[in-house]
């Protein structure tokens, strides 16, 4: 937290959510005292679940001293108060937040409510906004047995999710740009076989939104033959592949940067004047598409083509 405080410098703000009464007391016991080391007070904790950043567990806890639970009438009340609460005072609003960072917290997420968990990360973010997770993952699928065993469960182990399933889980939230930022080359726990180590993944928010046709195109520079991004679009090296707005934008910034040659058309496309894009297709821009059908110039070298700043010839 301390790290996030520097991070966010005294303009930014940083929010801390866990549902653990003594974690929560022992956070904001000291963090007057962060405040004080750091010279500026820039965080604050709350109460809640993270795979439901709606819910304020501490209004609700106001809620429930007004209004006790006695029988099933007052806890199907409450469920009713809950929506009130998620609807008019959300713990975290949609597309409030720049970056999420955690540790160690998604394998506790009982598997029922991990899809929401991604789904939650995803609605709080800003556009372009980043997560950076870091948990325990298995290198195999961690069997029943292991799964029901709650000490393995505190210990972050029975939670674990599967290496490759962890990443896409990101995928199928809708995140791009996801990487492996850190994998623990040995074990941190070996258990019947199965091994648990600790992972890093960094994912973007941020291609969701209309297709427009700008005539541009983007060249993968290699090394790889072909690659694929997250919408489904395949890059052969070297080939001029047609894109639309987003997608170009999207390939020229982090994470992508300097692995595509961005390809403008000679003839801009406002944008108010531009057409929808499929962005379904994989398609070549032919070179005339970019500069013109009728485009004709003959233009003299602007200096030798084995110049410096030239691979030669
Ligand atoms: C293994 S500790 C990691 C704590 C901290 N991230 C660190 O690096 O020291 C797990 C923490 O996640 C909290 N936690 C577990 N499940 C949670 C959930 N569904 N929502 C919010 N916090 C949760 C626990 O209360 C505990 O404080």
């Amino acid at each position: 937290m301390l790290h996030a405080a520097q991070i966010a410098g005294p303009g930014g703000r940083v929010i801390g959510v866990d549902c653990n009464r003594d974690m929560l007391a022992l956070a904001r016991r000291h963090r007057l005292t962060v405040a004080e080391r750091l010279g500026y007070d820039n965080v604050e904790f709350r109460c809640g679940l993270i795979q439901d950043l709606r819910l304020d567990l501490d209004r609700l806890a106001d809620e429930l001293a007004r209004q006790p639970v006695h029988d099933q009438w007052g806890w199907l009340e409450v469920r009713s108060v809950e929506d009130r609460l998620r609807d008019e005072a959300p713990l975290v609003p949609d597309e409030s937040v720049d970056c999420i960072l955690s540790n160690c917290v998604l394998n506790l997420v009982r598997p029922a409510d991990r899809r929401s968990l991604f789904a939650e990360m995803y609605r709080v973010l800003r556009r372009d906004g980043r997560v950076a997770v870091s948990d325990i993952v298995a290198d195999e699928d961690v069997p029943e047995p292991l799964q029901r065993d709650p000490q393995l469960w505190s210990g972050c182990i029975a939670g674990a999710y599967r290496e490759d399933a962890f990443l896409r889980a990101f995928e199928d939230a809708g995140f791009h740009g996801i990487e492996i930022a850190m994998r623990q080359k040995e074990p941190w726990r070996t258990v019947d076989g199965i091994e648990f180590r600790s992972v890093t993944v960094v994912a973007h928010k941020g291609k969701q939104g209309p297709c427009l046709e700008r005539n541009q195109a983007l060249i993968y520079r290699g090394p790889f033959k072909t690659v694929e991004d997250d919408d489904g679009h395949l890059f052969p090296r070297g080939e001029r592949v047609a894109v639309c707005d987003k997608t170009f934008r999207l390939l020229q910034r982090e994470p992508y940067s300097g692995a595509f040659e961005p390809v403008e058309p000679r003839e801009p496309i406002a944008l108010d004047e531009a057409r929808q894009f499929d962005c379904r297709r994989s398609a070549r821009r032919l070179p005339r598409e970019t500069k013109g059908s009728d485009y004709a110039a003959t233009t003299a070298p602007a200096s030798s083509c084995c110049g410096p700043d030239s691979a030669g010839c």
